[in-house]
């Protein structure tokens, strides 16, 4: 495909953002957008092209914003639509495209539409929730668990007697998406950032929109937590892509696909043009960091995606333990060698705030955490040297800061900045196809397109390679090749 043709989500690296983490511009110790706004010099200087900025609507965060109490509102903690508004104009007068989280599966049990629905049997919204009476035991209607702590994902409403479903917090609802309504709500949403400018969506539990209508138990085996109607999953998400084409530039819809069987996850890129852009890839987040495993999860995705299909490839996230504790033991020499391979897939890659660092998971003493899955060592403010007062969450101290990095040229930092250099000045490294090359036990090789050659040691030997020309590789070196 001619680059100049190759649409801007393919070309470009996203940088999530968990917002009450990255920036704080009012010193009340949680970060904000105008945090942001003032660090996109930084952003810039970094070469990210888009940000996915983690929930910013309005929420009483039992969930820390996954739980959405008005979906076109601006949480005030953050700056409100004031401080939106602002960034959003800065981020476009840099090129800087900015991805919100959009929450579609479940709202806050605070959200007028709930409060609605649980008012009466009878209330207009009722059906936009999913009720059941419980058994006559008072048992669950189903054996459905929450994705927390896997107690019941039904919780009785007492005033009406019913139970409503909720695959995460019981204060975080599941919608019913069979509801017309329920989804012509959720365009409206869209639209209205959309309209806004912003540059597309990270949909959150993508995987999991439409449950089984007849509420069927889970068989003993299921991998999930609720039986979810994939079919009419995809049906929501050629919805959402047709909405989403009708725009001008073209925006995005990255799924948070979380399965891990990954001919499933090539189902959700439907045709290659009709459902998710992007559906992040969780084998290739729990794969080792080792050359067979995810050399092989590589190979089958590129086979099992359709044509057109785009991978999306991350190492970290705001859920799971940040990747150089979780892959890398708190190995720098392998944490660069895991992110010289995300750098030089074909792909999107994905980075979270904090990789470029090489920061590893921060250890939260148990007083401090404030998630409910206990997922704060991952959440933990950027350490740029200085500014955060009183912080949310404390800062860890087992990362070098970003000034420190800056002004040295062998830091991790500075090789990420290259990396993505390198990246952006490579047709063949932003569009070429991905081929195996052949490599001694422990190395993974690969050609992209027509010239480059990149090579991987994710082993504690040096290892020669024929694929670079015979040249040596030190234990967990990482060489691209100019061919
Ligand atoms: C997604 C989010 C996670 C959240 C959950 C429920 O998995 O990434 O942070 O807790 O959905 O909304």
């Amino acid at each position: 495909m001619p680059s100049s043709r190759q649409p801007w989500w393919q070309r470009a690296v996203l940088y999530q953002i968990y917002v009450r983490s990255f920036a704080d511009s009012d010193g009340d110790g949680v970060g904000d957008l105008g945090g942001i706004l003032e660090q996109l010099d930084y952003v810039e200087w970094l070469g990210v092209d888009a940000l996915w900025l983690s929930p910013v609507t309005v929420s009483p965060d039992r969930d820390w914003g996954y739980d959405v109490a008005d979906y076109t509102d601006v949480q005030p903690v953050f700056g409100g639509m004031d401080a939106f508004d602002r960034l959003m104009a800065e981020a476009d007068r840099r090129g800087i495209r900015i991805v919100l989280d959009l929450v579609p599966n479940h709202t806050s049990d605070r959200h007028p539409w709930f409060q609605e629905a649980r008012s009466s049997h009878d209330s207009p919204r009722r059906d936009w929730y999913i009720w059941r009476d419980p058994k006559p035991d008072g048992s669950p209607p189903n054996n459905w668990r929450s994705s927390f702590g896997g107690a019941s994902a039904w919780t009785l409403d007492p005033a009406t007697g019913q139970m409503y479903l909720h695959s995460f917090l019981p204060e975080q609802v599941d919608l019913n998406w069979w509801n017309e309504e329920v989804r012509e709500a959720i365009d409206d949403v869209m639209r209205f950032w959309l309209d806004r400018g912003v540059a597309g969506f990270r949909l959150d539990v993508a995987h999991a929109i439409v449950k089984d209508r007849g509420l069927r138990d889970r068989p003993p085996d299921a991998e999930t937590h609720v039986v979810v109607d994939l079919d009419e999953t995809f049906a929501v998400l050629r919805r959402w892509r047709k909405l989403v084409d009708g725009y001008e530039p073209d925006r995005v819809l990255m799924g948070e696909t979380w399965v891990m069987d990954l001919a499933r996850l090539a189902g959700f890129y439907g045709s290659g043009h009709d459902q998710l852009h992007l559906a992040f890839n969780f084998p290739f987040v729990f794969a080792p960091l080792a050359a067979e495993p995810l050399r092989d999860v590589v190979e089958r995705s590129e086979e099992l995606l359709p044509a057109g299909g785009w991978p999306a490839w991350t190492l970290s996230n705001h859920d799971i333990v940040r990747f150089p504790t979780r892959m890398c033991g708190g190995d720098e020499r392998k944490a660069r060698a895991a992110l010289l391979a995300l750098l030089t897939l074909r792909g999107t890659p994905v980075l979270y705030y904090g990789d470029e660092l090489g920061m590893p998971e921060v250890k939260i003493p148990l007083e401090r955490i404030r998630d409910v899955d206990a997922r704060d060592g991952a959440r933990t403010p950027l350490p740029w040297n200085g500014p955060w007062t009183d912080p949310w969450l404390p800062v860890g101290d087992n990362v070098a800061s970003v000034a420190e990095q800056r002004s040295d040229p062998d830091s991790f930092l500075s090789l990420c900045r290259e990396l993505l250099a390198r990246r952006r000045a490579s047709s063949d490294l932003l569009a070429g196809a991905y081929d195996t090359l052949p490599a001694p036990p422990g190395v993974w090789a690969f050609r992209r397109g027509e010239r480059t050659i990149v090579a991987v040691n994710l082993s504690d030997d040096s290892v020669e390679v024929d694929a670079i020309e015979g040249r040596k590789l030190a234990p967990w070196e990482g060489i691209i090749l100019d061919v």
